[in-house]
């Protein structure tokens, strides 16, 4: 019995989980597996019920649980709280630390007859198979954050980045394990020509590089990384990076998958693992069944490979999307001529359908 902590949140968040959930639900019937679903309230939905947007509530069923499904938290109907209760502070952040997820896996990969939807052309894409390891606990996100007023009436507003050889090495030896099981290829990103805090990333890689003499070792400025991403992206397997260049790296990186809604997530590192689209809560198509539900759906596969090594379950879910997606089934935002458009839920049955029947 696989116990779950599933965490709807915001906008379509409230929409995608539960066809991640009927994913789930027909491996496990396929396959012989039980689990548990606890649900609890996370985000502005938490803020407007309770008060604070990560209710302690939520985060004991979350460490009472093997694993932790979230759809997506924030909106603009919380943008003006104070800090500390706005849905990303509040609680997805606090939820990172307090569950050790140092770890943060964003796999691109490229679905069949997605070629034409991506904004970048067929042969730059073709091909393209890598994973961002992002540092997730760390850097500029968790640093000391602070505010003074300056003599000439302004204000003065300082975010400190740092990073320690610990946290450094822990990531790093975490991708260096990935890149050994792919094509042992690992590129590490960093602004070493600038920071003092890459400069130390990078002294770390180049001396645990030794002790992985079976991957390749490179590194890569960041602004460069976001220029090769769209020039050559087949160049990269696997990127390690800090907190912040990995934000931003895996929203540009999802556009070689022709999606955003297609990106799924894995945070991993501590006793209980969290999955969740790359995505936001999309408050402009929320309540309208627009939404891709199909990253959520990837990152419940994330969730057998990573948190239960179901490995074959997990390719079970990949292959029905796969399926999905070359039978022609669209959701809007990767409509196009010549394919059938259907919403969240029809979305959701069709993988559903297509994991009983494969
Ligand atoms: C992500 C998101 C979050 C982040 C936001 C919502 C705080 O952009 O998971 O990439 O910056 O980590
Ligand atoms: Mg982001």
């Amino acid at each position: 019995m696989y116990r779950i902590a599933v965490l709807p949140g915001d906008g379509i968040g409230v929409e995608i989980v539960p066809e991640a959930i009927k994913a789930l639900q027909a491996v496990g019937k396929k396959c012989g597996h039980q689990y548990q679903f606890t649900e609890a309230l996370i985000g502005g939905a938490a803020y407007d019920a309770v008060g604070h947007p990560l209710p302690a509530a939520t985060l004991e069923i979350c460490r009472q649980s093997d694993a932790v499904l979230l759809g997506a938290i924030g909106g603009p109907q919380w943008d003006d709280l104070p800090v500390h209760l706005r849905p990303e502070v509040g609680a997805l952040l606090p939820l990172r630390k307090e569950l050790g997820l140092y770890a943060n896996l964003r796999p691109c990969l490229l679905f069949p007859g997605l070629l034409q939807a991506s904004t970048l052309k067929e042969e730059i894409i073709t091909g393209v198979d890598l994973i961002v390891i992002r540092e997730l606990t760390g850097g500029l996100y968790f640093g000391a954050k602070s505010r003074e007023k300056t003599l000439d009436g302004g204000e003065k507003a300082t975010d400190i980045l740092s990073y320690s050889t610990y946290e450094i090495e822990r990531i790093v030896r975490f991708a260096y394990k990935v890149a050994r099981q792919r094509r042992r290829q690992l590129c590490s990103v960093d602004k070493a020509n600038v920071l003092e805090s890459s400069r130390l990333w990078r002294e770390t890689v180049t001396r645990l590089a030794s002790e992985y003499p079976e991957v390749e070792t490179t590194h890569m400025y960041v602004d460069n990384c976001s220029m090769q991403l769209i020039r050559y992206p087949r160049q990269f397997d696997v990127i390690v990076t800090e907190n912040m260049f990995g934000d931003i790296l895996t929203d540009e990186a999802s556009m070689l998958t022709g999606s955003i809604g297609m990106l799924p997530s894995a945070s991993i590192g501590g006793q209980v693992g969290l999955y969740e689209p790359s995505h936001g809560s999309a408050p402009d198509i929320a309540g309208q069944k627009k939404a891709n539900p199909l990253a959520t759906i990837l990152s419940a596969a994330m969730m057998l490979r990573y948190s239960f090594e179901l490995e074959s379950e997990a390719c079970l879910i990949e292959a029905a999307v796969r399926q999905v997606m070359a039978d022609g089934y669209r959701t809007p935002d990767l409509m196009e001529e010549g394919k059938t458009l259907v919403d969240t839920v029809q979305m959701g049955d069709l993988v559903q359908e297509m994991i009983m029947k494969n």
